[in-house]
C-alpha cells in the first residue's frame, strides 16, 4: 500500500514531468523540419521567355524549367525511332507527365537535371532542343528522352508539380 508521503511525491513528479514537456515543446518544434514548406517550392515563370531555361535548387537537386519553342513542341509529336524509351514506359515521371510532351503543358517542361546514368548535371544545348551530359556524352531530346546511342538507361526524371496560375509553378514532393 502506498503511503500518503509517497503518493504526494508521485503527484509532484507527474506534474513536474508534464510541465517539462510543455516547456520543451517550443524548442523541440523549432528543431523539427517544417515539411509543408520544405516539400513544395513556388517558382515564378513570369520572366521566362520562349526558348529560355530557368534553374532552381530544390530538396538537394537542381530542376530545370524550360519554355519550349513552337518548333520544339511540334518536333516532339513526331515518331522517334532513335529514342530508347520514346513513350517513357521505363522512365520516372508523375501521371500528369505521362504523355508525349512529358509535361502538364506542352510549352513548359520541368525536369531534374541529373543524368540517369551516374547523376552528372546535364546542360541544355542552344535553346532546349536537347540536353547533353558532359560525363559520358548521353544525349536527350527536348522532352528529356534519351537517345539509343547513349549510355544513360532511361529518360531524365520529371518531378511532380502543378500550376497555381499561368505564371506560377509549384514543385511538389508527395509522400
Ligand atoms: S553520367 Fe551522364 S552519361 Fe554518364
Amino acid at each position: 500500500m502506498v503511503d500518503r508521503r509517497t503518493l504526494l511525491l508521485r503527484i509532484v513528479q507527474a506534474f513536474s514531468a508534464t510541465g517539462a514537456l510543455f516547456l520543451a515543446y517550443p524548442f523541440v518544434k523549432a528543431w523539427l523540419p517544417t515539411f509543408n514548406q520544405q516539400h513544395t517550392l513556388e517558382v515564378d515563370l513570369s520572366d521566362l521567355k520562349i526558348g529560355e531555361i530557368k534553374q532552381v535548387s530544390w530538396l538537394g537537386r537542381n530542376v530545370m524549367i524550360v519554355r519550349r519553342t513552337p518548333e520544339e513542341i511540334s518536333d516532339l509529336v513526331e515518331d522517334k525511332h532513335e529514342l530508347k524509351d520514346a513513350s517513357s514506359v521505363h522512365s520516372r515521371q508523375p501521371a500528369l507527365a505521362a504523355n508525349q510532351y512529358r509535361s502538364l503543358r506542352p510549352d513548359v517542361f520541368v525536369v531534374y537535371s541529373n543524368c540517369t546514368h551516374l547523376g552528372c548535371e546535364v546542360s541544355a544545348s542552344g535553346t532546349a532542343a536537347s540536353f547533353n551530359c558532359p560525363c559520358h556524352l548521353s544525349e536527350f531530346d527536348a522532352a528529356g528522352r534519351v537517345y539509343k546511342s547513349a549510355v544513360a538507361p532511361v529518360n531524365l526524371e520529371v518531378p511532380d508539380y502543378q500550376f497555381m496560375s499561368r505564371k506560377i509553378l509549384l514543385l511538389v514532393k508527395r509522400a
